[in-house]
């Protein structure tokens, strides 16, 4: 089946020179729930315009179901936007809000009326129909936006950074009733944030970009354990980087070498040839610390040894930074609170600490 949205070879420089976009291609499909995710000024609000028909490309195509809409002006393509900053008009109710598109394309009270009710009832809106744009919370002036752009029945929502304006709570929240929203409706989200957790939590896939560029398109998981590169691994959640020269290649992994590491083991993810410089991706989560010696230590495991830099409590877990012994080098282990913990049993500052890791765990991202 066709994609439903296609982005083809897209670029746009803008007029003083910056480009933007560099031939980006993006196949999203119908009824996916789809983020766009990077760092400030990565491109992201210019591709959403794009889409939404308020900015041309200066190459490539957009296509929705193979009919191209670049060409197209933005009340003609079958797609809405969701800004950040609501964009309501001030002097109407929610009602009135949320009616406004179908009462400019002149549908009968009834059907209008009908149709009011359904989105004010999606968006847990009801009791405030009456209710002006100033007299509401952040959140609820964003459920009026969505209202407003769903009713459209558009095959494309967009959705620019929706929730950054709200706070942490809130905007939890209101993910979770967006992807509900999403389930009941059943049409494509666009979603674009700078926010990590927001895009891990709640996408079917992610594109990560940085500089114009689409770096890695995959799942939250893949996104997340299989890096494309070092931008990637360090910008989606924390990590740890190894880097080291393997010096010993085997069928199923090979042993690199690095001076104050000395030697461990690495899992094949990619080819390597002794005398490739190697750098792995090693989440905190999956580094265990305890202040005495692992027995019976497993052949998996690399085990090191340093004192804790800096610990801090979150309650669900500790989240310490361990400087190597012999090293200036940190690394930074999540420790997960599973059992009740009393407060003799938490790490403390200066503490001598054992920490280890599978080497299957560590995952292989670059090689030079
Ligand atoms: N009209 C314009 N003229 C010149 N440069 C522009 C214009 N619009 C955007 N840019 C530049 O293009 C780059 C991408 O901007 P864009 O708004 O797409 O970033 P973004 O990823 O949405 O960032 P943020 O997370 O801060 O919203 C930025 O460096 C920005 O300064
Ligand atoms: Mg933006």
């Amino acid at each position: 089946m066709e994609n439903e949205l296609r982005i083809i070879s897209v670029s746009k420089e803008f007029k003083d020179g910056y480009k933007a976009l560099n031939n980006v291609s993006l196949d999203i499909k119908k009824g996916e729930f789809f983020s766009i995710l990077g760092p400030s000024g990565c491109g992201k609000t210019t591709l959403l315009k794009m889409i939404a028909g308020f900015i041309s490309p200066d190459s490539g195509e957009i296509r929705v179901n193979g009919e191209r809409i670049d060409h197209l002006a933005p009340n003609e393509r079958n797609v809405n936007t969701v800004f950040q900053n609501y964009a309501l008009f001030p002097n109407m109710t929610v009602y009135d809000n949320i009616a406004f598109s179908l009462k400019l394309k002149k549908a009968n009270k009834d059907t209008i009326d009908k149709e009011v009710h359904k989105y004010l009832d999606l968006v847990g809106l009801s009791e405030h129909r009456d209710k002006y744009p100033d007299s509401l919370s952040g959140g609820q002036k964003q459920r009026v936006a969505i209202a407003r752009a769903l009713i459209n029945k558009p095959e494309v929502l967009l959705l620019d950074e929706p929730l950054s304006a709200l706070d942490a709570k809130l905007r939890q929240k209101l993910l979770i009733e967006l992807d509900t929203i999403h389930d009941e409706v059943g049409i494509t989200f666009v979603f674009v944030t700078h926010d990590q957790s927001e895009a891990l939590s709640i996408s079917d896939r992610i594109a990560v970009m940085h500089k114009g560029d689409v770096l890695q398109v995959g799942t939250p998981n893949e996104i997340y354990e299989t890096p494309v590169n070092t931008f990637v691994a360090d910008f989606i959640g924390e990590t740890n980087f190894l880097e080291g020269e393997i010096i010993k290649v085997y069928d199923n992994y090979a042993i690199a070498y690095e001076k104050d590491l000395g030697e461990f083991k690495v899992e094949l993810d990619k080819p390597v040839k002794v005398g490739n410089k190697v750098k792995l991706t090693l989440r905190p989560e999956k580094i265990l610390a305890d202040n005495k010696m692992p027995n019976n230590p497993n052949d998996k495991y690399k085990i090191l040894e340093g004192i804790v830099d800096e610990v801090i409590y979150n309650g669900f877990q500790s989240k310490l930074f361990i400087k190597l012994d012999n090293s200036d080098k940190i690394f930074k282990a999540f420790e997960q609170h599973r059992e009740f913990v009393e407060q003799d049993e938490l790490f403390e500052w200066k503490e001598k600490v054992y920490f280890y890791w599978n080497y299957e765990d560590a995952y292989l991202v670059e090689v030079m």
